[in-house]
């Protein structure tokens, strides 16, 4: 049986990974690059810099900007995303994610966070969940982001466990080939065209009972 399981944020428990996009395709027009959800797809799970590199490599303007002004762009973005999130309350949190929390409490299994995102914290308060974790991964502690398996091994050290012993439960590619790299076993919340045919994929966060988990873990594991 798994000991742990380990949530990204942004798309797994609320619909924040809407709110990033949005603020990555302002900071965007306002550059002169476009970017739409099939691009938007290669920013899920990767660090706020890292999608700034991406966007910029996107619309070929990487070489027009010296530090300082990537610096500024990317705290840009972050006042945007912050500015959208001040709202978010318990009533965003994605359906079937509290009744598993609690089910996973109730069993004595660890819930840990490994999302690269600096504001999951402030999410997490926000949407009244920090009670249910028992660890919560620093993405600034980890030095290379989603796709590496760095935040998964450390999410899951915070809760006392490795990640063999745990689930990780994902909505972004890069963030489903880290978990595939930690070790941990992978669950996908999106499309198969998204994520994967190799990898067992829900179509929404209903469907992420504690039952399905342990057939998941059985089926994988046994
Ligand atoms: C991930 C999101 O969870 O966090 C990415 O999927 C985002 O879209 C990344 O870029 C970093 O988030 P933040 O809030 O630190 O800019
Ligand atoms: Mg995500």
């Amino acid at each position: 049986m798994f000991k742990g399981v380990l949530f990204d944020l942004d798309g797994v428990l609320t619909d924040t990974a809407e709110y990033h996009y949005q603020a990555w395709q302002r900071l965007g027009a306002e550059i002169g690059v476009t970017i739409d959800r099939a691009f938007n797809e290669e920013l899920k799970g990767v660090s706020r810099e890292d999608s700034l590199k991406l966007l910029l490599a996107h619309g070929g303007r990487t070489k027009e900007f010296d530090s300082e002004q990537f610096a500024e762009l990317a705290q840009r973005k972050n006042e945007y995303y912050v500015e959208m999130i001040q709202q978010v309350g318990p009533k965003d949190v994605y359906p079937g994610i509290l009744d598993l929390l609690k089910h996973l409490k109730k069993e004595g299994i660890k819930i840990a966070l490994a999302s690269a995102s600096k504001n999951g914290p402030f999410l997490l308060e926000k949407m009244a969940l920090m009670s249910y974790f028992d660890g919560i991964a620093d993405p600034a502690e980890v030095a290379k982001g989603k796709p590496d398996p760095g935040i998964f091994h450390l999410a899951a050290e915070q809760v006392d466990l490795t990640a063999v012993e745990c689930i990780g439960i994902e909505d972004a590619k890069a963030g489903i080939q880290a978990i595939v790299a930690s070790g941990a076993l992978p669950i996908g919340v999106g499309r198969p065209e998204d994520l994967g045919s190799d990898i067992e994929i829900v179509s929404s966060t209903e469907e992420l009972t504690i039952e399905r988990l342990i057939s998941v873990w059985e089926i994988a594991r046994n």
